[in-house]
């Protein structure tokens, strides 16, 4: 029976325990995604607080695509020797980073005007209302390039790994909603059209880092809204990459238009509410031989296991718990189980000058 503290692997990737930082978009970035002093020492925090891998904030592929401020960029390769450090400081503490990669689209908090937004169709968003231009051949084309050097970037900065941004209403995830694609070329209809641009990404991405380099994406289960993305055309997603070679799936859901149940659900202060996109992990994880990682209101160790006794998941993905206690790890195996600290507030989503940080932390004055 596997426990959270033994060690597992992902393609080649080493990890000495179960636990995961889920991508956070940390806001500390500077204004063209190049890494500051306070970003750096995030990630040492997280790197010393014992978590097994560390997923980075999600990093923007296309220089003049930058969905959020203060977000990482890795759209140039004036980024590999800053991420060089920082890639050697995390493995300095044993622990190992693997780079989210993304592409924002309509779902902005950056005004809109006087910027080209690529979307699926012309199709306002639910969370911002900005309406995107719908993507020429021309433009998928060269997105999917883009994705394809920004991994080989990461490979050559260190990362151990990548990870598709595929989730919570950003451009791959609405190529897989049916609201948001209204195409009738090959990329727009059948799910194995909505599909299609995910699966040239992970294609140009693997053509570009090679068999033996860890591949991951994040993928919603459901959008929650009307006409959004639906569980069975999720799985028909998961298994054509996982037949492609995909290293590792992490299972989320909703996006910003998705009322309570958005990616970070507020107010998880009971072990009913915790792990609450699991079924959908679970039922991947039988159906599919590549680790499955579930994320979303992990708070307590008893869960955690209870899942690994229970069923096949692999990995467990925290943000907000390791945003308020980033030695949460270190506490939990050196036997103080007490359930995370973080309320789910969601003060850390607030879009604070000072950064997505813990605001119970602040009040602390910690
Ligand atoms: C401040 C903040 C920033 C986030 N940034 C990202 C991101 O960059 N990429 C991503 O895939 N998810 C992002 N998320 C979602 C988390 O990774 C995670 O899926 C969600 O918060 C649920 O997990 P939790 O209950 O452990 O917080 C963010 C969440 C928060 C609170």
């Amino acid at each position: 029976m596997a426990k959270i503290f033994e060690p597992t692997s992902i393609n080649g990737m080493a990890l000495k325990n179960r636990l995961i930082r889920s991508a956070t978009w940390e806001n500390m970035a500077d204004d063209k995604g190049h890494m500051t002093d306070k970003l750096f020492k995030v990630y040492e925090e997280l790197a010393k607080g014992g978590v097994g891998m560390i997923l980075t904030g999600y990093a923007f592929v296309v220089e003049e695509e930058q969905p959020n401020p203060g977000m990482m960029g890795i759209y140039d390769d004036t980024f590999i020797a800053e991420y060089q450090q920082l890639t050697t400081m995390v493995h300095q503490h044993d622990s190992r980073i693997v780079a989210q990669i993304a592409y924002g689209g309509s779902q902005t908090g950056y005004p809109a005007e006087g910027r080209l937004i690529w979307g699926p169709s012309a199709v306002a968003d639910l969370a911002t209302a900005v309406v995107p231009t719908e993507m020429t051949q021309d433009d998928i084309t060269t997105l999917v390039h883009a994705f394809g050097a920004a991994a080989k970037r990461a490979k050559a900065a260190g990362f151990d790994g990548v990870q598709m941004h595929g989730a919570h209403g950003y451009l791959l995830s609405q190529f897989l909603s049916p609201y948001y694609n209204r195409r009738s070329d090959q990329y727009g209809g059948s799910i194995e059209n909505r599909a299609r641009i995910l699966i040239e990404v992970y294609e140009q991405i693997r053509k570009q880092v090679g068999d033996d380099y860890p591949v991951m994406i994040k993928i919603n289960a459901e959008d929650y809204f009307e006409q959004g993305l639906v569980f069975d055309d999720c799985r028909y997603v998961c298994h054509q990459l996982a037949q492609r070679g995909i290293d590792a799936i992490e299972i989320t859901g909703g996006t910003f238009a998705s009322g309570d149940k958005i990616p970070a659900r507020a107010k998880i202060n009971t072990s009913e509410k915790e792990a609450y996109h699991a079924q959908y992990a679970i039922q991947l994880a039988d159906e599919l031989d590549i680790p499955i990682i579930t994320v979303g209101g992990l708070r307590s160790p008893e869960v955690i296991e209870l899942l690994l006794e229970t069923s096949r998941v692999a990995l467990f993905s925290l943000s907000r718990p390791l945003l308020s206690e980033p030695n949460l790890p270190n506490r939990w195996q050196s036997g103080d189980r007490q359930r995370a600290k973080c309320v789910s507030c969601n003060g850390c989503l607030q879009n604070r000058p000072g950064g997505n940080v813990c605001i119970l932390n602040l009040k602390k004055g910690n």
